[in-house]
């Protein structure tokens, strides 16, 4: 059973934490990503599982086995890194077979985990070129055969995608996700990027200076952002913030309000933002919740003037002016928005994040979550 598991683990280099009370289950073929801004901890911990990096405190098992002395050979790793790596002047096959034979795996059983590696990612027609004959895809391919050839019990991978173009990049994601579920292998795939992260990950787990902030599947973080951390971090464009106060209604309701914005605040909510007057709290809006208000349900309102329209195709994305402050809007093309239109705009209920403006900790995943 090729399960990880993070127990408190702490990395410090000298004053450096690098990565903070760690605690996390990888499950036996789960495709976990950790995903977050650089310098957050991801390749520490990636390093970690390793066995290239010493660990500071707790305990980091593979199956039931505790690794935190185990050499990183006998660890069952393979270990795909954004920098291929291959060795220039062995041709493709020599790269794929060298791990092999440094282990003496026999040579009949080289053969064959190169033909069926070559055979997957369909490497069969290059196997006789040096790397510098290939593409920058066909190169990052042999990187992942050279992993699996190994056929280890965890794949680890770190931004293997960084150096293709972008096309490419969307080609080798499929290409990995395929692979995956061909090899049923638990894998551990470390992205920057939130959209790799959302596309490829069973579960994703986001970081930010050392900390795990939250994991769980694409869907849950989106929904559910449990800060104003992830909630910034997943979602592309990103989340609007908007500071908002309570004011109190005639009729013993609470809106939230902020210069061109009005909330109605639903009862399940109103306990956790306190009912006086002028409670602050910070109010998220995604962009691809806008709706045209004369068709939209009860929710945030805004009143804006469309400032720059960026046109996507099907979507537009405009950047609003309320009341002077920027927040950006993602609506279909067929409104034809131009620069200067007034608009009265709506995020509906449930679709509305709030954190608490202290601890930043998201108020309306925490009431979900109680209900
Ligand atoms: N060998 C090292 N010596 C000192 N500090 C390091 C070393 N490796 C990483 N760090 C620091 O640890 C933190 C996390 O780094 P890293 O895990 O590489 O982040 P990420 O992969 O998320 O970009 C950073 O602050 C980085 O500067
Ligand atoms: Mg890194």
């Amino acid at each position: 059973m090729a399960t990880v598991t993070f127990d408190h683990v702490t990395k410090k280099y000298g004053e450096v934490t690098a990565v903070d009370d760690l605690s996390l289950e990888i499950a036996d073929a789960e495709f976990m990503v950790f995903v977050g801004p650089s310098g957050c901890g991801k390749t520490t911990s990636l390093r970690m599982i390793a066995g290239l990096e010493d660990i500071s405190a707790g305990l980091l098992r593979i199956g039931d086995r505790i690794v935190n002395d185990v050499a990183p050979k006998d660890r069952d790793i393979a270990m795909v890194f954004q920098s291929y790596a291959l060795y220039p002047h062995m041709t493709v096959r020599d790269n794929l077979a060298f791990g092999l034979k440094l282990r003496k795996v026999p040579k009949p059983e080289i053969e064959k985990r190169v033909s069926d590696a070559a055979g997957i990612l369909d490497l069969g027609k290059y196997l006789d070129r040096k790397p510098k004959e290939l593409s920058g895809g066909q190169r990052q391919r042999v990187a992942l055969g050279r992993a699996i050839v190994r056929e280890p019990a965890v794949f680890l991978m770190d931004e293997p995608l960084s150096n293709l173009d972008a096309k490419l990049r969307v080609q080798t994601r499929a290409e990995i996700l395929r692979l995956h579920k061909r090899l049923e292998t638990t894998m551990v795939y470390v992205t920057h990027d939130q959209t790799e992260a959302m596309t490829m990950g069973t579960r994703i787990a986001v970081m930010s200076e050392g900390r795990l902030q939250q994991v769980g599947p694409p869907q849950e973080l989106y929904d559910f952002p449990v800060n104003r951390f992830v909630g910034g971090f997943i979602g592309s464009p990103s989340m609007n913030f908007v500071d908002m106060t309570t004011v109190p209604t005639a009729d013993g309701g609470l809106t939230l309000e902020a210069a061109g914005i009005s909330l109605a605040v639903p009862e399940r909510l109103r306990e956790s933002l306190g009912a006086g007057v002028g409670h602050s709290v910070i109010a998220g809006f995604r962009p691809e919740h806008f709706a045209i208000s004369a068709e939209a349900e009860p929710g945030a309102s805004f009143t804006a003037i469309a400032d720059v329209v960026e046109y996507l195709g099907n979507e537009e994305l405009i950047h609003l002016n309320v009341s002077g402050r920027d927040i950006v809007a993602m609506l279909s093309s067929e409104h034809r928005i131009r620069s200067g239109d007034a608009l009265a705009l709506t995020v509906p209920l449930p679709k509305v994040h709030l954190f608490d403006s202290e601890s930043l900790l998201s108020l309306t995943a925490a009431a979900a979550a109680a209900s």
